[in-house]
């Protein structure tokens, strides 16, 4: 299946409303899935929502398992997640760094909540519910933002921190990270 173009901010289908998925075990779906994977894994993402190549979808992939190279990096299982819900577990809120395959080349601080329980379907239409912190929580809410056609420089609260990821790290603001979303 092949690598798709990851359509960048300014493209305005990113900043469009998608669509709840309504069949599940169709070959439409089951491409769409494969080239998500295939994209995501070529562009080293941590995940990747379908409006990113250019799909109005509500399907988001995500997750990835010890990269030797970053030891450190939480694992998140490898995730489908369709017709996604979040409800939040607390009002508590931090900041962390993101990036987007979207926005290439940069990063910035991004508040996110910090206890969610997230719930949706899997590839094969069955539904299933998680309750997750850290990271993960952040990730599902990154991605699932992409859904309401929203992308992370909405988010910044201190846009002072936004910049290069390349500068960032070269001036010890940021840590080198595993992944470029
Ligand atoms: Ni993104």
């Amino acid at each position: 299946m092949p690598v798709k173009k990851v359509l960048r901010m300014g493209e305005p289908d990113l900043l469009q409303e998608s669509q709840a998925v309504t069949d599940f075990n169709t070959t439409f779906l089951e491409e769409l899935l494969s080239d998500m994977w295939d994209t995501m894994h070529a562009e080293n993402g941590a995940g990747l929502a379908a409006p990113q190549i250019g799909v109005n979808l509500r399907v988001v992939i995500f997750g990835f398992e010890d990269n030797p190279r970053y030891p450190d990096a939480p694992d998140i299982p490898t995730t489908v997640l369709i017709n996604p819900k979040i409800s939040l577990l607390t009002d508590e809120t931090e900041e962390n760094w993101e990036g987007c395959l979207s926005v290439p080349g940069l990063r910035a601080m991004v508040p996110r909540y910090t206890h969610i329980r997230y719930s949706g379907y899997n590839e094969k239409g069955e539904p299933f519910t998680r309750d997750v912190t850290g990271f993960h929580a952040r990730v599902v809410q990154h991605e699932c933002d992409h859904l309401d056609g929203i992308l992370y420089p909405q988010r910044v609260t201190d846009m002072k921190s936004f910049g290069f990821r390349d500068e960032l790290e070269k001036n010890g603001l940021l840590v080198a990270q595993p992944c470029d979303d």
